[in-house]
């Protein structure tokens, strides 16, 4: 997806073994569309060099506030004008401590104090020793940092390269990538909490069968992460998938049609938006047995199921849905008729907003095309990958949300 198309991004590197990690997110900045200019400290340049960047970002680095290629010789005035955010990464305790003072003695620094603070904002990837990430002076730099504008990215833990192990790695660059990605989309629902359900779920008839369906769990994902993006804090519940986690998602993992109305009933109490995908089974075996059904002659097991809960209809029927202080959104997966489908289904369940889409259309792929359905009429989201979808259903329930109380 081009999800940094149009955005110009200064890739600031300081000093810190992290510097390898930069040209993977320089590579994965561009491949989203974005441009980028590398910014070296005399210190990263130790560590990686202005060829590899220059070769990766596709335009000569700057490392120098005496660099003539600028006509005006100002490249800290000109680099911080054109960025859409600067990105520090990895940004070390120095560089950190530096910006703190507004030091501005080489050109790194020197920009990131002459950028438009309100109009350019700086993102810092922080990177070093754990000792050095838990020390007092660390903490009292990032506070200050984060009281003057900056955004800190956060940092890994794991193994390090000093052999230690501990808090302080740089992120990933996917997770970085992630991250930046999601700070530089609109935040519609700051401020809102949002609960979504995704995936199958499973219903046991002994402890190693049982049935499912082939939902992949990818559009309620997509809806996580589209939905924290937008600045919502998000609980994703989630039935048996192999999906990774968003950056910045509660999940809990559930089974069973009844594991995952427990978790939603929890955690819709406090939601201002509850979103149901996933593709709950509508009925299970009546009964589990403790031990595997075994093959002894007798001919194959006669299976009676029970109806399962329906957990949209549950939570769409509580007082807090009813008074629309909890706004819930349907799914209908259907195979034909899909409009008189989707109408008829939201008025069932009772919501305001209805997605529809098509099962062949959508289980298991990557893109998919949706029919919103609400009090008002339709409106169809023509095919796209699930993520934008999920941006723009995102963005329609934003709409729909009554404002929030001061
Ligand atoms: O009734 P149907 O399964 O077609 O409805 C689909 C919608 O209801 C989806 O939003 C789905 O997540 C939700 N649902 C549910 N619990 C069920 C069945 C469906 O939450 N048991």
């Amino acid at each position: 997806m081009d999800d940094l198309a149009g955005k110009h991004i200064v890739l600031g590197l300081t000093g810190g073994i992290a510097c390898y990690k930069a040209a993977e997110l320089c590579r994965g900045f561009v491949k989203e569309g974005a441009t980028v200019q590398v910014v070296m400290t005399d210190a990263a340049a130790q560590f990686i060099t202005q060829v590899t960047m220059q070769a990766l970002s596709g335009r000569p680095v700057f490392g120098s506030q005496w660099d003539a290629r600028e006509a005006n010789n100002m490249p800290h005035i000109n680099l911080s004008r054109e960025a859409d955010a600067i990105v520090i990464a990895p940004c070390s305790a120095d560089f950190m401590a530096r910006l703190v003072h507004g030091r501005a003695d080489e050109l790194l620094s020197l920009m990131c104090l002459a950028r438009p603070i309100e109009r350019v904002p700086l993102l810092l990837a922080p990177a070093m020793n754990r000792e050095m990430w838990a020390h007092p002076a660390t903490h009292r730099n990032m506070a200050q940092l984060a009281q003057d504008g900056a955004t800190i990215l956060g940092v890994g833990s794991g193994f390090q390269a000093c052999g230690e192990t501990g808090d302080g790695r740089m992120l990933e660059p996917a997770e970085l990538l992630e991250d930046i990605v999601a700070f530089l989309q609109p935040k519609p629902l700051r401020g809102r909490r949002v609960v979504v359900t995704a995936g199958p779920t499973f219903e046991a008839m002994d402890p190693i069968r049982g049935i499912t369906n082939h939902s992949s769990g990818k559009m309620g994902f997509a809806i996580a992460r589209a939905a924290r993006e937008a600045g919502a804090e998000v609980t994703l519940v989630a039935g048996p998938v192999h999906q990774p986690t968003p950056r910045g998602v509660r999940r809990i993992d559930v089974q069973s049609a009844r594991q995952m109305l427990d978790a939603t009933v929890g955690a819709v109490a406090q939601a201002d938006v509850f979103v149901a995908t996933a593709a709950v089974a509508d009925w299970r075996p009546a009964m589990q047995s403790e031990h595997k059904i075994k093959k002894d002659g007798s001919g194959p097991p006669t299976v009676a199921f029970a109806e399962n809960p329906d957990i949209l209809a549950t939570v769409a029927q509580s007082d807090r849905a009813r008074s629309r202080e909890l706004f819930c959104v349907g799914f209908a997966a259907e195979t034909r008729d899909l409009l008189a489908n989707a109408q008829a289904k939201r008025a069932r369940k009772g919501i305001p907003l209805l997605a529809g889409n098509i099962g062949q259309l959508t289980f298991g792929q990557d893109d998919n095309q949706l029919l919103l359905v609400d009090e008002q009429g339709t409106q169809e989201l023509p095919r796209a990958p699930k993520l934008q979808l999920a941006r723009t259903l995102v963005a329609e329930i934003a709409r729909r949300l009554a404002p929030v109380r001061p």
